[in-house]
């Protein structure tokens, strides 16, 4: 080994989860219902039928995985809190036993030397406030703020890292625009006034925090890079369409305090008059930016594709995972360099990576041998080095997942984890990548030359 792929001693070795996707009893304790337990409840709406009342039972189970995450060496744990667990109705009266849960976790990851990373908005908005028009409705980000200052108090004495949303464009395009994530609209006019609502609710739970906490804050992005598929002007052109809509309608306003101008060029009608007075909202000053990033798309001019008038091309060979993504590391190297361009040197962690290839439901042996998943990993990993020694300012690195768990509408068929689970006995065993990854940990990455 050449140390090629050092990283430094300081770097924030992770894995992520969230929760809707692995904590099952979402009713338990006091909880209220949040909108992906209706959603996922909704005949038709899951793959499989599946749901999250079960899902790895993490609520009960979380001291085991705890030790799961001890066992890889990670660093840090991204989690996340359903919000319905600690305010059942969503604002007001606090539920004590669903702050509990929260509190006992972080417990148990700093007894385990693990330092806790919590979302405070992982999808699963409660669905009392859903009932009152949910982002739609301006108040969702008072709602917001009041929900995120019960947890900094309870919890900023020891968690030192926090974001405000996950993905927000995951919450308005499948959500809000195409209706097969929840609530499952599907209303152009409803789409853009959501992200914008969930902008200024990351702004207020931001401004919330400089009252109370006394660590660090951001915001999580997925993003995805848009190549055009040929040199054309017309490609060109809907590639940008394409990145305004998915990764700057969300990250512009945080950081810059503006839209780009395609999205009301595309949403035509149904872009919203937006208050001049918004922007100092929604832009607040973050510590550190979260980036998801787990492929990239071409994209080529189509007129008939509304409101973007673009389109995917899919790659002919080339390797796609379970979910249809192209395994593509440059782009997260490409992501990291335009970022830094368009908004600076902001501290960076990648949030999400990770890769969806088929396991089988049942594991015979003591490890799952997942050499695809493998391969993913150690390429985005060397991916992220090269770009960090170009002078991307990235702290961390989170895997996801730490375990297999229900992929929303996809159900439990799309395995991300480390770790293997078995959905009839809920066992946990770690596949060759889990292996992997806790080898490059304790190497700080320098088994990456191999
Ligand atoms: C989300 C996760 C999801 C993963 C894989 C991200 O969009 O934050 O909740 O499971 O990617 O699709």
């Amino acid at each position: 080994m050449t140390g090629r792929f050092l990283f430094p001693a300081d770097f924030v070795w992770g894995a992520a989860t969230s929760a809707y996707q692995i904590e099952g009893s979402p009713l338990a304790d006091g909880a209220g219902p949040s909108i992906w337990q209706r959603f996922a409840h909704t005949p038709g709406m899951m793959a499989n039928g599946d749901h999250g009342d079960i899902a790895c039972d993490h609520y009960h189970r979380y001291r085991d995985d705890v030790a799961l995450m001890k066992a890889l060496g990670l660093k840090s744990y991204r989690f996340s809190i359903n919000w319905a667990r600690v305010l059942p109705e969503g604002t007001g009266r606090i539920n004590a036993a669903g702050l509990d849960f929260y509190s006992r976790l972080v417990d148990t990851l700093l007894e385990a030397g693990i330092s806790p990373n919590a979302t405070l908005f992982h999808w699963d908005l409660p669905a009392a406030l859903d009932d009152r028009g949910g982002w739609l409705n301006r108040d969702s980000a008072d709602w917001f703020a009041d929900y995120a200052q019960v947890m900094f108090r309870a919890l900023d004495d020891r968690v030192p890292r926090w974001t405000t949303l996950n993905e927000p464009w995951v919450v308005t395009d499948g959500g809000y625009l195409h209706g097969t994530l929840a609530p499952g609209h599907r209303n152009l006019y409803e789409a853009p006034i959501a992200a914008h609502n969930l902008m200024r609710a990351s702004g207020a739970g931001i401004q919330a925090y400089r009252a109370t906490g006394r660590h660090e804050i951001g915001v999580v992005f997925n993003i995805e890079p848009k190549y055009p598929a040929s040199e054309s002007e017309a490609d060109r052109a809907a590639a940008a369409r394409a990145d305004a809509y998915m990764n700057l309608q969300f990250a512009d306003p945080a950081l810059r305090g503006s839209y780009p101008p395609q999205l009301a060029e595309c949403f035509g009608a149904a872009w919203p008059e937006i208050p001049a007075g918004d922007f100092a909202l929604t832009r607040q000053k973050v510590d550190f930016v979260g980036i998801n990033y787990y492929t990239r798309a071409v994209v080529k001019d189509d007129p008939a594709q509304q409101p973007l008038r673009a389109a995917a091309v899919r790659q002919p060979h080339r390797t796609h995972t379970e979910t249809g993504w192209e395994v593509f590391e440059q782009g997260l190297v490409d992501t990291l360099m335009a970022f830094r361009e368009r908004y600076g040197d902001i501290p960076l962690y990648i949030t999400e990576n990770g890769s969806a290839f088929y396991d089988p439901p049942t594991v015979e042996g003591a490890v799952l041998e997942d050499p695809l998943r493998v391969d993913y990993l150690r390429r985005h990993l060397r991916a992220l080095h090269t770009a960090m020694a170009a002078g991307a300012n990235v702290k961390g690195y989170y895997a996801w997942s730490l375990m297999d768990n229900l992929e929303w509408s996809l159900g439990f068929a799309k395995r991300f984890g480390l770790y293997h689970v078995d959905f009839a006995t809920l066992a946990r065993t770690p596949k060759a990548s889990a292996h992997f990854y806790a080898r490059v940990i304790a190497s700080r990455g320098a088994v990456l030359d191999a």
